[in-house]
């Protein structure tokens, strides 16, 4: 039976899951998949963290140089997240030439060229399925499920975090900063949040899953980004009574135009099939020209589910000694000739809150008219002291037309103040 042996970097919640895996399903591996997977070695300063899980101190090793010089590890996974040390971690065990898998999003998304590089030279593995959405398998997904198809869009739930906090503000009517708190609590969201709830987590998601799709190079920097900071619970109120969920969405189309690569709040109709992913969930929704769309669903963080994807990168690399690598041109910052569009086609939810009188909302419809947005659906609510909130829906167009129109919607003697513009994907 083949053995493998693999040396563990961090022993934090995610590695700390991979152990317990690679370890309770032992003789399962043997029996299923013809291995025989062994730890044979961690990286980890915190010595009583790794005899509490199980692990011999012995074992614990002290230095990068320790592991990568170990002759029985085959396989390195790095989960200490972030660039400094993992990198200069990772680039070692590949420049020793042993295969990498590691969970690390933001590393992989800012230098997946430079230890790409080193992968093939030394002809070592390189392997990330559980950099994006957890234990959902969509790196193997795009890689290995959808080669048939052109991929036209990928939209997704990425981030659990925001996924969360959103989910608690519409069912139950929490404030952001209600919603954030139980989410630290919880221990979704970090001490500081800003990862998170400001869409870089998503955005070096969306960085690596459409580059895969696309099959071009997106870098981080080419994809716009907001986050859910802003989002009051009125935005949430208002479009749930519309029949709209709001989430977070990484999106990224191929249109005849060009890629498009964004990650905002997006508000979604009810009975699409994103609108249902609530809590800490994720899920992706892809369309190729073949198969049509395609939805997968599951947790995109935690221990036993980001655990589950980098074992199955373990297993994976254990069976294939032919490593293939990116077919596109892989460069930090992405091909200068890949067109991009930025001047975005959506539907937009609009919140204003506007003087109460005669003549004002057609005021309103004028301006956009006049600049060729057409109005889908208008919502007014009762106000008080002659002011009242008014939500608009558009009908696509393009972000230039509804930010030329706003512009002069300000300056209305009637208008008091646009408060929200929120894309919205049907
Ligand atoms: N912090 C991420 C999330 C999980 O909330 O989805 C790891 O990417």
């Amino acid at each position: 039976m083949k053995k493998v042996g693999v040396a563990i970097l961090g022993l934090g919640v995610v590695g700390g899951g991979t152990y317990k895996i690679l370890t309770d399903n032992k003789e399962f591996f043997k029996k299923t998949q013809g291995l025989d997977v062994t730890v044979e070695t961690v990286l980890e300063k915190n010595v009583e963290r790794a005899v509490s899980l199980g692990i011999d101190k012995n074992a614990v090793a002290s230095s990068i140089e320790e592991v990568v010089s170990n002759p029985n590890v085959d396989i390195v996974v790095e989960v200490i997240g972030g660039i400094e040390p993992a990198r200069t971690f990772v680039l070692k065990a590949l420049m020793s030439g042993k295969t990498v898998v590691t969970s690390n999003k933001e590393l992989f998304a800012k230098h997946w060229s430079e230890l790409e590089e080193a992968a093939k030279k030394m002809n070592a593995g390189l392997f990330f399925e559980a950099s994006c959405v957890g234990g959902v398998p969509i790196i193997r997904t795009l890689q290995d499920g959808m080669q048939a198809n052109k991929i036209l869009s990928i939209k997704g739930i990425i981030n659990g975090t925001t996924n969360y906090i959103l989910t608690k503000m519409a069912n139950q009517g929490w404030s952001y900063e209600e919603a954030l708190k139980e989410a630290q609590r919880l221990g979704y969201a970090e001490f500081n949040p800003t990862a998170d709830v400001e869409g870089f987590d998503a955005t070096y998601k969306l960085s690596i899953l459409s580059s895969l799709a696309f099959h071009t190079k997106i870098s981080v920097d080419s994809v716009h980004r907001e986050g859910i900071t802003a989002i009051t619970k009125e935005d949430i109120l208002y479009g749930k009574e519309l029949g709209y969920t709001l989430k977070l969405l990484g999106i990224g189309k191929n249109t005849p135009a060009g890629i498009e690569v964004r990650v905002h709040p997006t508000f979604v109709s009810n009975s699409n099939p994103l609108a249902s992913v609530n809590d800490s969930f994720n899920a992706v929704h892809l369309v190729g020209d073949a198969v049509g769309e395609i939805m997968l669903y599951g947790r995109g963080a935690g221990a036993l589910p980001t655990g589950s994807a980098i074992v199955s990168d373990v297993i994976f690399a254990a069976k294939h000694t032919d490593y293939y690598y990116t077919c596109f041109k892989n460069t930090d910052d992405g091909v200068k000739e890949t067109k991009f569009v930025s001047d975005f086609t959506s539907q937009y939810f609009i919140r204003l809150a506007v003087k109460d009188a005669p003549g004002v909302l057609s005021k309103i419809a004028g301006v956009f008219a006049k600049h060729n947005v057409s109005i889908k659906e208008v919502k007014q609510v009762a106000g008080i002291d002659g002011k009242v909130p008014v939500v608009i829906i558009t009908h696509e167009c393009p972000e230039s037309a509804v930010n030329k129109a706003l512009a002069k919607i300000e300056a209305l003697e009637t208008v008091y103040s646009i408060d929200s513009i929120i894309r919205l994907e049907d």
